[in-house]
């Protein structure tokens, strides 16, 4: 029995050794893990202050339905008077301000603020290079690169509200006064 429990130690003690080297035997590895800490940090920092800011800051109205270019999506990166946040995704624009810990100045995705995401979101990334200046069209991804981002414009429909598409180059923005009630009920589910 007591032999049973010393293979069973030493076979335990083994398998860490070889997960902690494994983690810090590569620089990929080393620099992988840096990230996930630094984001986990900044995470759980970003949850710390807001436990610490006293009375909620008050919602903002939600914005009229509308299309957005990339040039007047830019406008909403959280550092306007008003601190709206809006950030793209699979050719959808969603109000993430009440995401802000995330998406803010300062927040561990505040570089999405006021951009397409798409790119960054399907390939993981967190570099400048996923978020593209002109109009991003997708069409290198891969398939498995294309699911990955449905599912994250997935994720946000059901945290955030839609309030509009990304207009392409030249294309013209749709007139919705006539839906304006159906989103107002969108609105009014997603802020209860
Ligand atoms: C590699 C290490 C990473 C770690 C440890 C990490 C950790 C987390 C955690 C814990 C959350 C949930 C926070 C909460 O609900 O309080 C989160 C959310 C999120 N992460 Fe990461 N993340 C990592 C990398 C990334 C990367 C590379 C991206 C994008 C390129 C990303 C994009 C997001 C987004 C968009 C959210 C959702 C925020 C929301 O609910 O609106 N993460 N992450």
């Amino acid at each position: 029995m007591a032999d049973e429990a010393r293979v069973e130690e030493q076979v335990e003690s083994s398998l860490i050794i070889r997960i902690i080297s494994e983690l810090f035997g590569s620089p990929l590895n080393l620099a992988l893990l840096g990230i996930c800490s630094f984001l986990i940090y900044k995470i759980v920092a970003s949850r710390r202050s807001a436990d610490s800011i006293p009375a909620k800051e008050p919602e903002l109205p939600p914005l009229k339905k509308q299309d957005f270019t990339l040039e007047q999506l830019r406008e909403f990166d959280g550092k306007g008077a008003e601190g709206r946040v809006l950030i793209a995704v699979n050719g959808k624009v969603f109000d993430v301000t009440r995401g802000k810990r995330f998406y803010g100045p300062g927040g561990p995705y505040g570089l999405f603020a006021g951009h397409d995401a798409s790119r960054a979101l399907a390939t993981f990334s967190l570099g400048e290079d996923a978020l593209k200046n002109e109009y991003d069209d997708l069409s290198d991804l891969n398939s498995l690169q294309m699911e990955s981002v449905r599912e994250w414009e997935m994720q946000f429909q059901e945290k955030y509200v839609y309030v509009g598409k990304l207009l392409k180059p030249g294309e013209q923005p749709t007139d919705y006064t006539d839906t304006e009630d159906e989103e107002k009920t969108e609105v009014d589910k997603k802020s209860q």
